[in-house]
């Protein structure tokens, strides 16, 4: 005889703030309509296996397999669950792309979380599916700000900030959904080396960085009044901003920017890089159907794989 639980975790786009969040100072993220599903069934045996079905920017789930594993490790050893009287078997699947930029491992730890206490009734609530997601997030990100987990486990649009080791949410609303398009340079990104380079340039030019980050908690603070007053060349705007201050932090690329450059000559009032950078997702403010549409195919005629969703629901 077998069970089945599952479990689901939200994919997420950062609108601002991505690595400065690693530091204290404010983000903003939301999640996407596309989400990470997640199954688990238990059956006689010992031990555990991971079948990983979504569909992935190639290279992805093989360059990520061991930072996975780790995660999972992290997440079992502290939900308690015991792998020696049970053979689990968690599939993965869901219409969220395993890429860098969208939460992609996020996404998944919450849906393991969810899965687990679906399976064996632990009936976590929403903060213990965020406390294990967290630590698995540790597996890929070392030393996570908490932000995608936030955003994969609650969804809707987020102010977050990290104080110490607590992780500080508010929800924001907006007057209506806004439409955006998230267009993918195709490159896998390694969190964790990322995170680790930006820690490594602030330590070596201390007063540069400090202006920088002085400047991005400003910046979240404006942007954070002009979406609640619903200012959308205003946000662009901030946007505009914040990608800049990500490329003097050294997180875009060539990549990255020649996709920001399409959005925002195409028409989007906003564009930047989303997420760990350097790869993986690029986002624009594109306000309307009719210019997410022609934002979305100005980016796919430089031959990159985009997602037209919305923030704000
Ligand atoms: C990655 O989605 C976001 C980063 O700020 C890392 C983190 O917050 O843990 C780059």
């Amino acid at each position: 005889m077998t069970f089945l639980g599952q479990g689901v975790g939200f994919g997420k786009v950062i609108l601002f703030n991505e690595h400065f969040v690693v530091y204290g100072i404010p983000a903003v993220v939301s999640a996407i309509g596309a989400k990470t599903t997640a199954t688990v069934e238990r059956k006689l045996g010992s031990g555990y296996e991971l079948r990983d079905e979504r569909s992935e920017t190639p290279g992805y789930k093989a360059e990520k397999l061991q930072q996975q594993k780790e995660s999972l490790d992290i997440m079992l050893k502290f939900m308690n669950i015991d792998a020696r009287h049970n053979h689990y078997v968690i599939t993965l699947r869901g219409d969220l792309i395993a890429a860098s930029g969208v939460g992609a491992s996020a996404a998944s730890c919450a849906a393991i979380a969810r899965g687990f206490s679906d399976e064996l009734k632990l009936d976590f609530s929403d903060e213990r599916v965020n406390d294990v997601a967290y630590e698995g997030e540790k597996g890929y990100h070392g030393t996570p700000s908490g932000i995608d987990n936030t955003a994969a486990t609650y969804g809707g649009l987020i102010w977050y900030r990290r104080e110490g080791s607590a992780q500080l949410m508010e929800r924001m609303r907006l007057r209506k959904p806004v439409e955006i398009v998230m267009g993918n340079t195709g490159k896998v990104a390694d969190t964790k080396v990322i995170v680790a380079g930006v820690k490594e340039r602030k330590e070596e030019e201390p007063e540069k960085y400090g202006r920088l980050f002085q400047d991005a908690d400003l910046l979240v603070r404006n942007a954070r009044k002009q979406l609640e007053d619903f200012n959308l060349e205003e946000v662009g705007s901030y946007m505009n901003e914040n990608h800049r201050l990500l490329q003097e932090i050294g997180v875009s690329s060539p990549e990255l920017d020649v996709l920001v450059k399409v959005a925002r000559d195409a028409g989007a009032p906003g564009a930047k890089l989303t997420g760990t950078g350097r790869g993986g997702y690029m986002v624009a403010l594109t306000p309307g159907r009719d210019l997410q549409n022609h934002v979305a195919e100005e980016i796919e005629r430089h031959g990159s794989q985009v997602v037209r969703t919305v923030i704000g629901i």
